[in-house]
């Protein structure tokens, strides 16, 4: 069905009458002003989420909270940069050009975290001069190149071990393998993670202060993050009965999970915290070790709800199927370009007009984009008012993560405009792309 769904919309968001408003501020009047296709960011609602994530981490953990690294991968800019500094969280990034975005406000470093599984010599150099507080080391060929550019530049680097626990996790479910087939970190079952902690240990230029595992994303409970942490708290506890002193940290990651469509339920940090604590208290009491200060690096749980994508109905076509049924196909001003996720990882959105009241009845629809691919499809199967027409006004809710952050402008397609709304006014954060930004590359 399509309707407007408070709990998947963002939480400014509202359906006043026969139009939808995010921040005061009207989709048509947004349409109208900024174009279509068009990223709407309510800027209050990124707050209160990177807000309610930092609070739990702090109710959950106490004096042993850690930091909330806003993951920079689910989509940055220089003012959501502002955004995530303003609400006194961290930020993950995990190349140098998220990076420069941090650098190109300034975003304290004692903040920023830098990730990767091949970081350049360059980035790695560039991460280490601005000072971020910590790097997680990816792989062997890393530690020396760590090492040796800190040893270059007088510094000792602060660094965590990326460590692949044997735990997958995906939307629901989370599965336990003995080893760990990917291409992220040192796995644990292996030895590869113990072997890192030694080599590490033999470099005075870098500083071991914990270990890090990222399991998945898009995780609807609490149990793949627990089964994680006590297989890293297995390590922690290792490396104290070898080295006589212990790991003050130790950073679970992201991939908390939020409703894309109604039924869905956005994880609630804090419970989801909450159950983590306490796996972690007792696992450290059983092992005697003392709770590390525990950091956190949620990206879709703080940006994803938070955007809405509005594009212009261009054209629209019936066809007959098996069995006597129709489909309705319903083409849109954007697409794969500006949302890949449907193609990519097959994900479902909820999408409504939000021009007008949706007038007679539903019809099975399929929303498409305007790309020259028959893949280009945003929704698969909704039910949408057959009287849907070229002009209206479609909005497409929960878009701001790893939706503009993986645009692409295939078939030379510029890539929409990043406007924030708050308090009834819209700025733009990021102008629409022109064709001649892209012809610009051309020599
Ligand atoms: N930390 C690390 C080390 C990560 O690799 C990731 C995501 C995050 C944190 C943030 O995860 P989040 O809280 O946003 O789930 N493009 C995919 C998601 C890829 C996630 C990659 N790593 C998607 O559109 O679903």
């Amino acid at each position: 069905m399509s309707a407007f769904d408070p709990a998947v919309f963002s939480r400014n968001s509202s359906f006043d009458f026969d139009h939808l408003t995010i921040g005061g501020v009207s989709a048509t009047e947004l349409a109208q002003e900024f174009g279509t296709p068009l990223f709407v960011i309510d800027e209050d609602d990124f707050y209160s989420r990177a807000t309610a994530w930092k609070n739990a981490l702090e109710i959950a953990f106490g004096e042993r909270a850690g930091t909330v690294y806003y993951a920079a991968k689910a989509f940055i800019s220089k003012e959501i940069a502002r955004w995530v500094e303003n609400a006194g969280i961290g930020l993950d990034v995990c190349t140098g050009g998220e990076l420069a975005v941090a650098q190109a406000i300034d975003f304290p470093s004692s903040k920023i975290e830098l990730h990767g599984n091949n970081k350049s010599e360059v980035e790695i150099r560039s991460a280490i001069e601005f000072g971020v507080n910590s790097i997680v080391i990816d792989s062997f060929n890393e530690i020396e190149r760590v090492a040796r550019i800190s040893s270059e530049l007088g510094k000792t680097q602060r660094v965590l071990i990326r460590v692949t626990p044997g735990v997958e996790a995906h939307t629901h479910e989370f599965i336990s393998t003995a080893h760990e087939d990917v291409k992220f970190g040192f796995s644990l079952a292996s030895g590869a993670a113990w072997a890192a902690i030694l080599e590490i240990s033999q470099h005075d230029s870098l500083q071991l202060v914990g270990l890090h595992s990222h399991i998945g994303s898009q995780i609807f409970n609490s149990e793949g993050f627990s089964v994680a942490a006590k297989k890293l708290i297995g390590l922690l506890s290792r490396y104290r009965n070898y080295f006589s002193h212990e790991l003050p940290e130790l950073d679970l990651g992201g991939g908390y999970g939020i409703a894309y469509v109604p039924g869905e339920v956005t994880l609630d940090p804090y419970q989801v915290l909450r159950e983590l604590a306490e796996v972690v208290r007792d696992e450290c009491l059983a092992a005697k070790l003392e709770i590390p200060r525990v950091s956190i690096e949620p990206g879709r749980a703080i940006v994803g709800p938070t955007t809405t994508t509005i594009y212009t109905v261009g054209t629209t076509k019936e066809v007959e199927l098996d069995g006597g049924l129709t489909r309705r196909y319903v083409a849109v001003d954007g697409g794969m370009s500006d949302n890949i996720r449907p193609a990519l990882y097959g994900a479902e959105y909820l999408a409504i007009i939000a021009n007008r009241l949706p007038l007679g009845p539903n019809c099975n629809t399929r929303i498409v984009g305007k790309h020259c691919e028959s893949g280009d499809i945003l929704i698969r199967d909704i039910q949408l008012s057959e009287s849907t027409q070229a002009g209206d006004l479609i909005a497409i809710p929960a878009t701001g993560a790893y939706g503009r952050s993986m645009a692409s402008n295939y078939n030379h397609v510029p890539r929409p405009a990043v406007v924030a709304v708050i308090d009834g006014k819209a700025r733009v954060i990021v102008r629409r792309e022109a064709i001649a930004d892209l012809l610009a590359l051309e020599i």
